[in-house]
């Protein structure tokens, strides 16, 4: 009996992990700069959780979720990060320590969808989350910073949507509007956006279907149905937006999957990558009815997450870092205990190293040292051991030469260039 991973969840093996490495390591240190900490919470949470905040009416809640009973408590496997953070951040009354918090998360989340390329069961996610800020200045700052992290990784063709949903009131009036309007015209709908008709004329906004949206568009903006205090809030998230030259786009028919949206809501799409229908890279916006929904304060909060499966797919395939710098292929039974001494000192330089210590032939250890990607190759045998030298070889190079034994990590690790080890940072 073979067995295969779920259903839509990946296997991430060595060589490609170093590339979502690469992506978390730039993640965070541009979340970092904007003074965000990371918060890690669980994996599971009480279901009722997603259904009081994402929305009893959503796909997430209706159908996407892995619920399970543990005793007679529902858990449910989190399918994003927001629902989480809130609660964390209710639990233990982080208002009452700070005004403003900012926090990011990395990890995997979890939505029963019909698997495709960009879409997963589970799948990773890294987001941001600000709360006690009502904005807009916060809300142009997160834009711009995830606009300028995805050109920063060289994805081209980035595509910054916004759309303002005002108060927690007119989502609600904006669904009725909708179902209002497009109850004369429902027998047009597609068979799916006709059940959606019934319990969220807002879900017909992400209908695929060119016939839906045909109808959509007769439709008035929600922007229309902005009261003063949200137009205002709005009109100057644009103006901030303006001044830091993001490039965007007003897209009035966008809403998004999630009923916890307020005010501000944007997308970020691409379409590098041939992510095709799954182009939305990140998404986000302001959620400032939640904590309370929570049974919190009145604290207003923005947030957004980016989905690394489609964030890798759209940078395309680079070159991963050459992950070995020295290979040490001892000659002989002899030579192996000075060649274990030998990389544990270049280790301790700082350095990467691999070793073979099955008894391998000279050639079979150079191609393995150069399938590698390794910079350097030390061979070490009974001439060099009885000599006090090492031989080493510039993979890179294509040169040769004789070094003392005694300082072979040094001198290798001075060609590497090498950094000196990773200490603690004193606190
Ligand atoms: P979301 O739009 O549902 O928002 O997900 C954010 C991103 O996660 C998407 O833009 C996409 O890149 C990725 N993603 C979503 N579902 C999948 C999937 N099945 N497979 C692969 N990638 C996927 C949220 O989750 C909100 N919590 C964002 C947020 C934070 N809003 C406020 N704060």
């Amino acid at each position: 009996m073979q067995y295969r991973a779920a259903k839509g969840m990946n296997d991430i093996l060595p060589d490609e992990v170093r590339r979502w490495q690469a992506l978390e390591t730039a993640f965070r240190s541009t979340v970092e700069r904007y003074g965000y900490g990371e918060v890690r919470t669980p994996l599971l949470e009480p279901t009722e959780l997603f259904v009081r905040s994402v929305g009893e009416t959503t796909d997430i809640v209706q159908k996407e979720m892995f619920t399970l009973d543990h005793h007679g408590d529902s858990l449910t496997l989190r399918p994003e990060g927001t629902a989480s953070a809130a609660r964390a951040y209710v639990e233990h009354a982080v208002q009452s320590r700070e005004p403003v918090s900012r926090w990011y998360y990395l990890g995997p989340m979890f939505r029963a969808e019909r698997p495709q390329r960009g879409r997963y069961r589970q799948f990773f996610q890294a987001g941001c989350e600000i709360f006690g800020d009502p904005g807009p200045v916060c809300d142009a700052e997160m834009i711009d910073m995830l606009y300028r992290f995805f050109r920063g990784l060289g994805i081209e063709d980035v595509q910054v949507l916004v759309n303002s949903l005002g108060g927690p009131g007119t989502r609600g009036r904006y669904r009725d509007l909708l179902r209002d309007h497009l109850t004369p015209h429902a027998a047009e709908l597609t068979e799916n956006s006709q059940r959606r008709l019934k319990d969220n004329a807002l879900r017909i906004l992400d209908s695929k279907s060119e016939r839906d949206q045909e109808l959509v568009r007769g439709a008035p903006p929600i922007l229309d149905l902005l009261d003063e205090a949200d137009r205002a809030h709005w009109d100057a998230l644009r103006g901030h937006l303006d001044a830091l030259g993001v490039p965007y786009r007003t897209e009035p028919r966008l809403v998004r999957g999630l009923d916890y949206y307020t005010r501000t809501l944007f997308e970020i799409q691409s379409s590098s990558g041939g992510l095709g229908a799954q182009n939305a890279i990140g998404g986000g916006g302001r959620y400032d009815a939640m904590i309370q929904d929570l049974g919190g304060p009145a604290v207003p909060a923005i947030g957004f997450a980016i989905g690394l499966e489609r964030v890798l797919l759209a940078m395309g395939e680079r070159e991963a870092p050459r992950p070995l710098s020295c290979f040490v292929a001892p000659i002989g039974e002899r030579a192996v205990g000075e060649a274990l001494k030998l990389a544990r000192e270049l280790r301790d330089q700082g350095i990467r190293v691999d070793l073979d210590g099955r008894g391998s032939s000279v050639k079979s250890m150079l191609r393995r040292a150069n399938g590698l990607g390794a910079r350097f190759c030390v061979l070490l045998g009974d001439s060099e051991l009885d000599r006090g030298v090492i031989k080493l070889k510039d993979l890179a190079g294509h040169s040769e030469s004789e070094e003392p034994r005694a300082t072979a990590a040094s001198i290798i690790a001075a060609k590497l260039g090498s950094p000196p080890p990773e200490r603690e940072e004193p606190r």
